[in-house]
């Protein structure tokens, strides 16, 4: 199939006015191709798919189907963020799926990464494609497709993943308004469609999510620990200024435990690993050099805050050798 091009002419949006005027044409040329007719979109919270979201809310409202997969691997409040802002602020049409039991049944006793990562694929078109059939009459599937998506498809650094996997009996046509935009533009225009700002200027985030933050095979109690301790990292990260200025920062709780003293008794429990790294393409990466007071003040409230941890140790490894993911 034919890729889209962006024109050599088209401006960059990098303003609150270019912004509405692409927000004013795009809204136009949805209805004009959307007429009537519904249109399913699966909404991850991320930027892309959230800022998809918004503009088709603002162009066809309630003929926009939104569908919220909670594969039980998102991080602390992260579906309820998605429930408030376009469920109960953006009034839109939201089907949540809470599919957790689902998720971490398939991935009991599964420790092989790219096995974990299969399973999490596709069992997630598995339950889209579900939903999807429950819904009357929808002929359209919207797509958060951003320009280096196309780009690094044509040049075979990955497959387009979008779409690919859905069964052929649910025979949509595309919609994706942002295909022809770069990230940073993608955020002014999200910005300027209302979006808050902690959804907007959010650091990446896996799709498999923690999944691959807790290695091995997952089990619920070492999974609560990771999202406890990113929960903590994230919100000392955001009062003491880094959460803007750091590429991506997360914690990781590996498979093993070690011996310490919690309490005054011998507590056998897991490390967390915290990671800050950063980056303009991923593709290399060096790390962060957080204050050696803040990362006590984070050791401190881990091994007192969150359950079955007693050590907190950081990773000052750039990519290469090591990726920024653990799988
Ligand atoms: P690595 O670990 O390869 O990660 O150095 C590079 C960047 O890609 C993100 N990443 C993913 N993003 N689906 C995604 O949408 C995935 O399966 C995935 N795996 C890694 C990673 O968080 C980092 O920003």
């Amino acid at each position: 199939m034919e890729q889209a091009k962006r024109p050599e002419t088209m401006e960059r949006i990098t303003t609150p006015e270019l912004a509405k005027a692409f927000i004013d044409e795009q809204v136009a040329a949805l209805q004009k191709q959307i007429g009537d007719k519904k249109v399913l979109l699966a909404l991850s919270g991320g930027v892309d798919s959230s800022v998809v979201a918004a503009l088709l809310i603002k162009a066809i409202g309630q003929q926009l189907v939104c569908v919220h997969v909670n594969h039980g691997l998102l991080r602390k409040g992260e579906p309820e963020q998605v429930i408030k802002v376009f469920r109960d602020e953006m009034k839109a049409n939201l089907v949540y799926v809470d599919a957790t039991e689902r998720f971490l049944g398939k991935l009991a006793g599964v420790s092989d990464p790219e096995t974990k990562r299969k399973i999490i694929g596709g069992e997630f078109i598995e339950v889209f494609a579900e939903e999807a059939k429950k819904l009357e009459g929808i002929e359209f599937l919207a797509q958060g497709t951003i320009y280096p998506d196309i780009l690094e498809s044509e040049q075979g650094i990955k497959a387009h993943h979008n779409v690919g996997g859905l069964p052929p009996e649910l025979n949509f046509e595309l919609v994706e308004p942002v295909k022809l935009l770069f990230k940073d533009e993608v955020r002014v225009v999200g910005k300027e469609l209302g979006l808050p700002d902690n959804m907007v200027y959010r650091q990446p985030f896996p799709g498999p999510g923690l999944g691959v933050r807790c290695p091995g095979a997952i089990t619920r109690d070492r999974l609560e620990a990771v999202r406890e301790s990113d929960a903590i990292l994230r919100e000392e990260f955001a009062k003491n200024g880094l959460a803007g200025k750091v590429w991506q920062y997360f914690t990781v709780v590996p498979d093993f435990k070690s011996t310490g003293i919690i309490d005054g008794k011998r507590s056998f429990a897991w490390p967390v690993i915290v990671r800050a790294v950063n980056t303009k393409d991923a593709m290399t990466a060096t790390v962060e050099n957080v204050p050696f007071e803040l990362m006590q003040h984070i050791t401190d409230r881990i091994v007192h805050e969150v359950a079955g941890v007693n050590r907190v140790l950081y990773d000052f490894t750039p990519k290469p050798t090591a990726t920024i993911e653990y799988e």
